[in-house]
């Protein structure tokens, strides 16, 4: 592409934005944020990377969905962003459309007559824990110690402890990218570790969740003290994206990098944590090119030394790995 088409097509770029922002900010409520060039590095907890061209906080499912609709009208790139624990923002930003379920009416915790839970895709999981355990119900103590959202748990089929979020799910509703609402039974969908397909092209706006138990809550409490006593005895506590790579089948990627003394390594400010091999923590100012550099690092050497390809299981904002590594 020559230099003149590449700034004609960062001009048309530009102005399908400037649309999509004059289009849309009538139409929300003085409640919904809308920003431009939102710094995203202190939204997550690994503290890096570049703004969002647009970022929006809203308020209702109506106003998503007109968010929603009027960016894939444009072909702009939509992105959730939810606790910002498990993705890295590259240092360049993201040339998309960043949507947070920050709002109050997005964190909502409501035990139904069933003895079910709804669980609002905004609020967090150390909330719904600490507002399960209230209740006295018992099945979601694995998810206290996770620095996620909701829905964010869903996307990634997150988990600790031997627990997978949809181990206690029974029904996810979600918006798809052209604004249809959906209600989804978890048979309907396809899940695995670290993985739900159905939320790669739509956002979950909660779920319907499933207790595992009556319990008293003193019962229940004494279940999250051991947690998290493992965990802030097993990970460390600077600034992470969690375990950076999926563990390979039948293998622990932490023991695989402690095996081949990779603690420590470091490329900037970004190590690998001496605390558990399998995070990388940001020592103060790393970059997203630190990080993805360390990470071609361990790769090279896991691949090297026992044959295996480490995937990822953080997420590149706005990239894929494939194109990066
Ligand atoms: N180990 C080492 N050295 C290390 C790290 C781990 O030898 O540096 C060994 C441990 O001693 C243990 C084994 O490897 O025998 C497994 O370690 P751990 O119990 O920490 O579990 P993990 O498989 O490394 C998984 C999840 C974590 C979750 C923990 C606790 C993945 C990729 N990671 O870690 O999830 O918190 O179990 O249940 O599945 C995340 O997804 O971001 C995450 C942190």
């Amino acid at each position: 592409m020559s230099a003149l088409s590449k700034t004609l097509d960062l001009d048309l770029r530009e102005a399908r934005w400037n649309e999509f922002v004059a289009t849309v900010r009538p139409r929300l409520t003085p409640e919904t944020r809308l920003a431009e060039r939102e710094v995203l590095a202190p939204k997550t907890t690994m503290r890096v990377g570049g703004p969002a061209r647009v970022y929006a906080e809203p308020a209702t499912t109506e106003e998503l969905r007109q968010l929603l609709v009027e960016a894939n009208h444009r072909g702009l790139p939509v992105f959730l962003l939810g606790r910002g624990s498990n993705l890295i923002i590259p240092d360049e930003g993201v040339d998309g459309l960043v949507i947070c379920l920050a709002h109050e009416s997005w964190q909502k915790f409501e035990v139904r007559t069933g003895g079910q839970v709804w669980a609002g895709a905004g609020l967090r999981l150390k909330n719904l824990c600490g507002l399960a355990t209230k209740a006295g119900l018992k099945g979601f103590e694995f998810l206290e110690g996770i620095p996620g959202s909701v829905g964010g748990a869903l996307r990634m089929n997150a988990g600790a402890m031997g627990g997978w979020m949809f181990d206690v799910v029974e029904e996810v509703h979600l918006l798809s990218l052209a604004g249809e609402l959906r209600v989804m039974n978890k048979s309907e969908m396809h899940v695995d570790y670290r993985h739900c397909a159905e939320l790669h092209d739509a956002i979950a706006l909660g779920a319907l969740l499933k207790p595992a138990a009556i319990a008293e809550s003193g019962d229940i409490r004494r279940q999250i003290d051991v947690y998290q006593k493992k965990r802030v005895e097993s990970q460390p506590r600077e600034p992470s994206a969690g375990c950076i790579f999926k563990n390979p089948p039948g293998a622990s990627a932490g023991r695989l990098i402690d095996e081949l003394g990779l603690k420590g390594t470091r490329v900037g400010d970004a190590e690998v944590s001496p605390v558990h091999a399998n995070f990388i923590v940001n020592r103060g100012h790393a970059t997203s090119a630190d990080i993805i550099r360390l990470i071609r690092q361990i790769r090279a050497r896991v691949k090297s030394a026992r044959g295996i390809d480490l995937e990822p299981e953080v997420l590149l904002y706005g990239q894929e790995w494939r194109d990066v590594l």
